[in-house]
């Protein structure tokens, strides 16, 4: 398949540093608790919490997601859970991309019922078009109207992860 480079390195990386300089001033004295989405969001995720400027607490939960084709089956599972105490703690989720907003739904949903102090949503990429639930992204750091991506973590059927930058699959 053909790829297109829609976002190089360099420009992610500046914006990553501008969310987790807008994360560190609204934590700041609050410790937060990263909850990062595996597997796609590992490369966001460590760059964020790097850059922050903060203390924070990291973990992560694991949701059944696409299969090899590039829609949402419609169902979404947990199969992995954090292992860190979270009750009463403020959590940020970390996602990769939010595409039809069915996965972030169901993490947050589950989430909710754990007696947080609160939770917000970080994703680096919000996909417009294909939007279902009406979710809220408190952080993003790129909109895109349409595509499918890869790089940067993203994957199309667990290849193109290790791409240094994210492209856009033709
Ligand atoms: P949603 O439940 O439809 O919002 O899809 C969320 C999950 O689908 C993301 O966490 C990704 O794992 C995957 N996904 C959605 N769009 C893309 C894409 O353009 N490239 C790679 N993975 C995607
Ligand atoms: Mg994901």
């Amino acid at each position: 398949m053909e790829k297109e480079l829609l976002i190089p390195r360099k420009t992610i990386l500046a914006k990553v540093k501008e969310l987790a300089r807008r994360i560190s001033s609204d934590y700041a004295e609050k410790e937060p608790i990263l909850i990062g989405v595996l597997n796609g969001v590992v490369f966001f995720f460590t760059d964020l919490v790097t850059e922050m400027t903060i203390p924070s607490k990291i973990d992560f939960i694991r949701a059944a997601s696409y299969g090899s084709n590039t829609s949402s089956s419609g169902s979404v599972r947990l199969t992995k859970d954090v292992e860190i105490p979270i009750q009463g703690k403020p959590v940020i989720l970390v996602e990769d991309i939010v595409d039809t907003g069915l996965t972030l739904t169901k993490i947050v949903e589950t989430l909710k019922q754990r007696d947080l102090e609160s939770i917000k949503v970080c994703a680096l990429i919000d996909k417009l078009e294909r939007r279902d639930m009406d979710v809220t992204i408190d952080y993003y750091g790129f909109r895109v109207n349409e595509g499918f991506l890869v790089g940067y973590g993203l994957d199309h059927d667990e290849q193109y992860r290790y791409l240094p930058d994210i492209y856009t699959l033709k």
